[in-house]
């Protein structure tokens, strides 16, 4: 597998780049400044391509040269070296040269899993996306070929040509009207009010397209990543296939690093956890319990008054599923034999409590 580079090292990087390139724009700079960013910006570009080098090496020796270059990230470290060293080697160092510097904003990750993420909502939208754009190239079309009749005798400037129309049904359309060309008769002012609604609803069915579809997508994300994480929990081994189902659809992930405390004792809880990958401690009276994966902890609250009965800490990065309090009650009355795992756990855990209290109070 490919070694993740942390965030933040593109995140300086890309920073200092971008900050280096909008220096160098700033023609009333200080000359200082501008040698600065400019040695600034040759250092970012030396970096990206070593470490684009780097991975092409690394992806070539282990056998996975196309599928890195094909992916979003190999092709945001392709796009961050090659157009901007051409441009340089050809027209030399220049300001110009260096905006091709802001294809670097692509190397950061949220930027590379977001773009992916669009690409695959545009893919699964695509047909409906079409049929908006068809919608707003017709009433485009027909609002110029109209507004042309209507206004083009009071108006021939702007209006007497069907390009002069069609330009000012983009404008109206879109909703930004410059006011340069204005309909005058009556006729014309209709159009162009049926126009605005239109440019208003074509608008609202693109947005509306696009945001059920980002919904859409990340949730189908979050299933798969929760039912591989839910799978691979030997506790839920003994569930049938629609429970695991259902439980991957309930769960929510949470990547918490090491020493973070995940329960606090005597606080109100009102979820439980599993553990997918890492182990957590749980700070008892007798001695720290350690859980590992596929282990859960904070149903006593649940079950019991509601009150935290110890605190619980990460002792290394870890992966944890959380089921919140309605979605345990009603996932555990449709599956009483993990109600019955559970409670049967929480009371041995729970005798262990009362144990180490009457041995604290007999001492
Ligand atoms: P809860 O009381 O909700 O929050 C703290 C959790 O620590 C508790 O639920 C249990 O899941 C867990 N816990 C408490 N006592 C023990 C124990 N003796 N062994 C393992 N886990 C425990």
């Amino acid at each position: 597998m490919m070694r993740r580079i942390p965030t933040y090292f593109h995140l300086t990087i890309v920073t200092v780049g971008i900050v280096s390139m909008i220096a160098l724009t700033m023609q009333d700079a200080p000359p200082l400044i501008r040698q600065t960013s400019e040695r600034a910006l040759f250092a970012c570009l030396a970096i990206f391509i070593a470490e684009w080098l780097g991975k092409l090496v690394y992806a070539a020796r282990s056998g996975t040269l196309l599928a890195y270059a094909r992916s979003v990230g190999g092709l945001a470290d392709a796009l961050a070296v090659v157009p901007l060293a051409a441009a340089l080697l050809l027209a030399g160092s220049s300001p110009t040269a260096w905006l091709i510097a802001s294809l670097w904003i692509l190397k950061l990750p949220p930027a590379s899993s977001g773009l992916s993420l669009l690409n695959r909502v545009i893919a699964l939208e695509a047909r409906s996306l079409a049929s908006v754009a068809t919608l707003f190239f017709v009433i485009l079309f027909f609002a110029a070929v109209m507004v042309h009749l209507a206004e083009r005798e009071q108006q021939p400037a702007a209006f007497g040509s069907l390009p002069g129309a069609l330009y000012w049904a983009v404008t109206t359309l879109t909703t930004t009207g410059y006011g340069d060309a204005v309909p005058q008769t009556g006729l014309g002012r209709l159009i162009a009010g049926l126009v605005m609604i239109g440019g208003l609803a074509v608008f609202g069915l693109w947005t509306g397209i696009l945001a059920t579809g980002f919904a859409a997508e990340s949730r189908r994300r979050e299933f798969i990543q929760n039912w591989q994480l839910v799978s691979n929990v030997p506790f839920f081994k003994s569930l049938a296939p629609s429970a695991i189902i259902e439980l991957a659809r309930l769960l929510r992930r949470w990547d918490m690093p090491e020493k973070t405390v995940v329960i606090r004792e005597g606080r109100v809880g009102d979820c439980m956890y599993f553990i997918a990958a890492g182990a957590v401690e749980v700070q008892v009276k007798h001695g720290p319990v350690k859980l590992g994966p596929g282990a859960f902890f904070g149903e006593m609250a649940l079950l019991g008054s509601g009150v935290r009965t110890a605190t619980v800490i990460t002792t290394e990065p870890s992966t944890l599923l959380i089921l919140e309090v309605a979605d345990f009650r009603a996932f555990t009355a449709a599956n009483p034999d993990l109600a019955h795992l559970i409670e049967s756990e929480a009371g041995k855990r729970g005798g262990k409590h009362a144990h180490a209290a009457e041995k604290a109070k007999g001492g």
